[in-house]
């Protein structure tokens, strides 16, 4: 039996001209959530939007929003985020020293908590919070802009963390975020990913909301060997 996997098209690559339409287009849609990066110029070397977006987006939004912050000392913003509508909040743990803490504190705004890994961070960085988190997601590109190529070490990464997560019995989504699309949708569900954010390859394609729906129906398949 396949178990359904959610999508999030990522706000990034909609046309901030025509927000309006592009939200109502993801209302309409078979999208699970919303995702909206925020970066800050310093983590990452893009500046996108803040708070006060996010919350004008909410107002709109039908989806629960996945807010998924490239910012240094996030612990500063997250009850803003929080207020601003967000229902996941997901950190770096290249920004956070005191992750257990910040987590904490995620989940204590009712939020519920993800933690995020570049390309290049081991998964042993967050294997003594495992327990303690909602949401994993792997970047499959370097975070900071839409539109980049999947790295494709994603998949063997993403390998090791499913079998971390089933040997210790746990099952926080697992989402992948960067250059995905409908070529490899389907080798990243078989790996265990869950969850799917998808920017450009929705926002790009000639039929948006046709795009969620292939991205939506496309089966998980179990290979044993
Ligand atoms: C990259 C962002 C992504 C981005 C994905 O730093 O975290 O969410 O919007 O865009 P695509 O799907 O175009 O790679
Ligand atoms: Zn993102």
């Amino acid at each position: 039996m396949s178990q359904t996997h959610l999508v999030a098209p990522s706000l990034l690559a909609a046309d901030f001209l025509n927000l309006e339409r592009d939200l109502e287009m993801i209302n309409n849609s078979e999208a699970d959530w919303l995702h909206i990066d925020i970066m800050d110029g310093r983590f990452v070397p893009n500046i996108s939007f803040g708070m006060d977006i996010t919350k004008k987006v909410a107002s709109v939004a039908t989806k629960p929003l996945d807010v998924h912050l490239m910012i240094v000392e996030p612990e500063k913003y997250i009850s803003a985020f929080r207020d601003a509508g967000a229902e996941i909040i997901s950190v770096h743990v290249e920004t956070c020293p005191h992750l257990h803490r910040t987590i904490q504190q995620i989940q204590d705004t009712g939020a519920k908590a993800g933690v995020v890994l570049n390309p290049h961070t081991p998964i042993s960085a967050i294997e003594n919070v495992l327990e303690d988190i909602d949401l994993v997601l792997l970047m499959s590109v370097n975070p900071g802009f839409g539109g980049q190529k999947f790295i494709y070490n994603t998949l063997v990464k993403l390998r090791n963390l499913k079998s971390i997560l089933d040997q210790r019995n746990l099952s926080p989504f697992i989402e992948i975020d960067g250059g995905v699309g409908l070529q490899n949708a389907e080798s990243l569900l078989r790996e265990g990913a869950n969850v799917l954010v998808a920017g450009s390859s929705v926002f790009k394609s000639e039929d948006p909301s046709k795009t969620i729906s292939l991205l939506k129906s496309i089966e998980r398949e179990r290979v044993y060997i």
